[in-house]
């Protein structure tokens, strides 16, 4: 078996990653097109395909391709020197129903035709069907499965999840192939659920299985071709997809888009930019003999799929996946269905999602209220420790400290104003905005806080979030200060009113404002731990910002431009790692990777013996040995979950070692 995969950036839970087999080299997330051996017309490749899938079965069951394929080999049969996925006639038997191959031979024929990855005969049971039905049918899936294993020989294998609807099958069928040693895994029998547009339940299945699929495993929603729904399926986790719908739509006289499908008799102009839709006019696609007609058509199809799938892995490298897929979900009812079904699933998405990106967050509609970076938000704000009083404040020009240099205006009030404006009662300043509902003003400048856009005019949704995030965090705080304005709009019950000029002390608030953002960033008291009393601040010349934190001369952190997150140093690194109790923020080395990790080498997943589950992709982490001792500190390019599952990559980038 000599497949390998690797993950290089992340955005929800989608990976742009490489996947390796004899073959060759391929980016994922990737579209293989269905070739159909024999009757293949188009040169896939050209168009686009890096990898294809073709199907076993059709080659067994003629014995002319039979014959060629034993003997030639299968890259040589359908004239494609890439990588080539073969299924096992899975699809034909819930087709058709009959069979004229059984498992053992199926995996053994794909052994000796030399595919990259091959498949068991599983049973694709269809959606709906009663529940003794589908767990009866996963038992035989699951037998097939291990069947296949024994049989492999130097075969990689795919091992297709299976369960019909019920979500709970699923995750069970995903988590006994998990303990076998599969390189793919396919979600299967959801063809049924795309071509009746049921994309809620789609996202339930697949939802449901990549919970407990091995993050080291390339996903493959099968049978999805239509790049409508590319975007969404990507941002759950899936890693390929397969089709043939670009040749089967162009048969039946249409055209793909990611908004939708067009049929060529209502066009009156062609809707794309690709060489077909450039060069022809509706008109004359139609007055053309059907195979030229098809051959164009189907062109058309692979060009748009495949300029979908690039868009998406750029949108994973730039961190914008979320506002791509909001887009496409957009174009059907039902697919935002599948969106908000999507959001509901915030913990799973949240922990995947990096929190720091390049690119800002950006409102495109209610649903982004669901968001991880707004759930991640909301989760850390209630962790952090608490003044007595506090102050919310209407939003202004981002980053807000820097348009709010004073307050003078109405307050709404309850508890002990006058404290507060004596001075005696220590003060939060926030800012309600949407959709992050309250910013602590020392944090308005960590990324998606400050880097972030929404539109000017509020929607109900956001306007309901909001007000109930205020309340929430207003909840058992002795005493709360309102702007009267920000009171009136989000109709907070308040009864006193008063009016305050308050000098918003935000210059002097720089080692408050590093503190808070330590015990963001890390956990509450991190801040005290890494900033004690002695701190120098370096600000920068240009902007006025904090740069760096200094002891002396030795540097404890930089707080990053661009995000606004702290940076670790040695003296940094040290002093977390005193802090945080094992095996918080820890990755652990084994005792081989110790040396490297000492010369500050970057640790690679398959040294890694333990680490913090919770451990998010891009964040600071400490590196360890088994004993705890700090050997190096670096940015974590995985999750916890990934940094465990996986035994090939890099799973932190190290910035010190020598410690
Ligand atoms: N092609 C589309 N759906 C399926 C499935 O569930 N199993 C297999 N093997 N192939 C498919
Ligand atoms: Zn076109």
């Amino acid at each position: 078996m000599t497949m390998n995969f690797q993950i290089k950036y992340k955005d929800a839970r989608a990976r742009v990653g490489v996947l390796t087999t004899t073959h060759g080299r391929i980016r994922t997330p990737a579209l293989m097109p269905v070739v159909h051996p024999g009757r293949q017309t188009m040169p896939v490749s050209e168009y686009g395909a890096e990898i294809v899938i073709t199907n076993a079965y059709l080659i067994y069951k003629n014995q002319d391709l039979r014959e060629r394929a034993l003997e030639e080999g299968v890259h040589s049969l359908i004239d494609f020197p890439g990588p080539i996925v073969t299924d096992s006639g899975s699809f034909q038997l819930s087709t058709y129903g009959e069979l004229e191959v059984t498992n053992p031979e199926i995996i053994c024929f794909q052994e000796a035709i030399g595919t990259d990855i091959g498949t068991s005969l599983d049973i694709p049971t269809p959606p709906d069907v009663k529940r003794k039905r589908a767990e009866d049918d996963l038992v035989v899936t699951l037998e097939r499965a291990r069947e296949a294993l024994e049989l492999r020989g130097n075969l990689s294998l795919n091992s297709v999840v299976q369960g019909s609807t019920y979500p709970d099958l699923r995750s069970k069928c995903a988590q006994e192939l998990a303990q076998m040693d599969f390189q793919a895994h396919p979600i299967g029998a959801v063809v049924p659920l795309m071509e009746s547009y049921r994309y809620r339940e789609l996202v339930e299945v697949v939802m449901a299985s990549v919970e407990y699929l091995p993050q080291s495993r390339p996903r493959h929603l099968m049978g999805a071709g239509h790049p409508m729904v590319f975007a969404l399926a990507v941002a759950m986790g899936c890693d390929l997809f397969d089709s043939a719908a670009y040749i089967l739509y162009a048969q039946d006289g249409r055209l793909l888009m990611p908004s939708g499908t067009y049929k060529l008799e209502n066009l009156v102009e062609m809707p794309c930019t690709c060489p077909v839709c450039s060069n022809h006019s509706p008109g004359e696609l139609r007055s053309m003999d059907e195979d030229e007609r098809t051959l164009l058509l189907a062109q058309h199809n692979l060009a748009i799929s495949f300029a979908e799938i690039r868009m998406i892995r750029q949108a994973i490298v730039e961190g914008s996946l979320w506002e791509l897929v909001e887009q496409r979900c957009r174009a059907h009812p039902y697919l935002l269905d599948g969106l908000r079904r999507l959001g509901a699933y915030q913990e799973g998405l949240e922990s995947y999602d990096p929190p720091y990106k390049k690119s800002a967050f950006f409102y495109t509609g209610p649903e982004s209220l669901m968001r991880p970076e707004v759930h991640r938000h909301w989760e850390k704000i209630k962790k952090l420790p608490r003044k007595e009083a506090v102050l919310l404040l209407s939003p202004v020009a981002k980053p807000y400290s820097q348009n709010l240099t004073h307050y003078l205006g109405v307050v709404h009030y309850r508890g002990d104003c006058e404290g507060v404006v004596e001075g005696k009662v220590p003060l939060q300043l926030a800012v309600v905005d949407v959709p992050f509902g309250v910013i602590p003003l020392e944090l308005d400048q960590v990324y998606p806080l400050a880097q972030n856009e929404t539109p000017t005019i509020m929607d109900r949704d956001a306007h309901h979030q909001v007000k109930e995030m205020v309340e929430e965090y207003l909840e058992g705080c002795e005493t709360v200060l309102v702007e009267g304005e920000l009171a009136r709009k989000y109709q907070l019950e308040l009864d006193e009113e008063a009016t305050i000029i308050n000098p918003l002390p935000l210059d002097t608030i720089d080692l408050e404002r590093v503190r808070m953002i330590a015990d963001y960033q890390f956990q509450a008291g991190a801040g005290r731990a890494l900033f004690d009393g002695q701190v120098r601040v370096v600000k920068s010349r240009k902007t006025g910002k904090i740069r760096h934190l200094y002891q002396g001369e030795d540097l404890i952190a930089t707080l990053r431009a661009s995000d606004g997150v702290l940076v670790l140093a040695a003296l940094g690194a040290r002093r977390l790692h005193q802090y945080l109790p094992y095996p918080l923020n820890r990755v652990v080395v084994n005792e081989e990777a110790e040396p490297f990790a000492r010369e500050g080498k970057s640790i690679f997943a398959k040294f890694v013996i333990d680490c913090d589950i919770d451990i998010h992709a891009q964040e600071e982490v400490l590196i360890v040995n088994s004993e705890d001792e700090l050997l190096a500190f670096g940015k974590s390019i995985l999750n916890g979950r990934e940094i465990i599952d996986f035994q090939t990559g890099q799973a932190v980038k190290t910035r010190k070692g020598g410690l």
